[in-house]
């Protein structure tokens, strides 16, 4: 018995939208493929990773934790094993742990027949997030799931939805080279504050809205309106040096909105195809990055389609 899922990276947040919103990038994407053997005891081993390295004993890895964790709560009794190709790069922002913890609980779903609803997925894709970074956070892992725009309510369960992307909606993302810590994650949930003002949560209520209302008019203008935010981006930016810059010049050549990818360090701009060159774009953001002396690469896509079987 084998099946193989390929789940998309994904940019986290879009400003007020913290833990909350995410956006499935039509590329990278990891791919996770599992094979299930007879044997006298349930395990889950790591049997090969090609691509981005990542940890090779299951427990510590995303997409293995997402496997022992289904195993134990189905009785499943196989010797399970994994084989990975990685190209979703890690802690840049991009959703890579929730990428490939996204490919597993499908595959592991489809392996046994296991009949998951999307938010059953969601939520033991979210336990290779808490093996990544600490905390199962499932923003990432709903885009990698269902693809498109997602907002995911949180409570004991996760519940997500999805809109599809406006037609002409380019996404540019610019990454810094930058000395991160291992964790990085971690780290940047481990700066946040643990209170917020009125005034800020107002106005990233306001924000918020008003990305989900271009989501559901087809916006892109009114998306990218929304996409600031108080409170996470205030105490995250100080560890992406240009910041301000990368924003400045990716909304003068044109972004509808610029906001950090997920937990960083990348910036992510959308930008309406149509009017703008999403490569002007891009060159400006890195740009941006190069007026305080930091190196960038960068990459242009567009919002992409939910795990699949293949
Ligand atoms: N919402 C999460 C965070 C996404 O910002 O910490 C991490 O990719």
């Amino acid at each position: 018995m084998k099946v193989t899922v390929e789940a998309s990276a994904s940019s986290a947040n879009l400003g007020p939208g913290f833990d909350v919103f995410a956006l499935a990038l039509d590329n990278p994407r990891d791919t996770v493929t599992l094979k299930a053997e007879k044997s006298t005891r349930a395990s889950v081993g790591i049997d090969s990773v090609k691509g981005i390295k990542t940890p090779s004993t299951a427990s510590k890895n995303g997409a293995g934790a997402v496997c022992l964790a289904i195993a134990k709560d189905f009785g499943i009794k196989e010797r399970i094993s994994i084989e990975m190709v990685k190209k979703v790069p890690i802690g840049l922002g991009m959703g890579s742990s929730g990428a490939s913890a996204a490919a597993a609980a499908l595959a592991m779903d489809q392996l046994f027949s296991l009949g998951m609803s999307s938010d059953d997925l969601i939520f033991y894709a979210g336990m290779g997030e808490a093996c990544a970074s600490g905390t199962a956070h499932y923003d990432n892992v709903s885009a990698s799931i269902l693809g498109g725009f997602v907002v995911v309510r949180v409570g004991k369960r996760p519940a997500a939805m999805s809109w599809p992307a406006p037609k002409d909606m380019a996404l540019c993302l610019a990454t810094p080279k930058l000395d991160l810590p291992e964790r990085k994650t971690e780290y940047a949930r481990s700066v946040l504050p643990s209170s917020v003002r009125l005034d800020m949560m107002v106005s990233n209520v306001a924000n918020a809205s008003l990305i989900v209302s271009g989501f559901a008019r087809g916006d892109i203008g009114m998306i990218g309106s929304g996409m600031n935010d108080r409170v996470v981006e205030e105490a995250r930016k100080r560890f992406i040096p240009g910041y301000d810059a990368v924003r400045k010049a990716g909304v003068a050549a044109g972004a509808a909105g610029v906001c950090i990818s997920g937990a960083g360090p990348s910036m992510l701009a959308l930008v309406d195809a149509k009017r703008y060159s999403p490569r002007d774009v891009l060159k400006e953001m890195i740009r941006g990055f190069g007026s305080v002396g930091v190196e960038a690469t960068g990459l242009t896509t567009v919002v992409g389609q939910g795990a699949s079987v293949l």
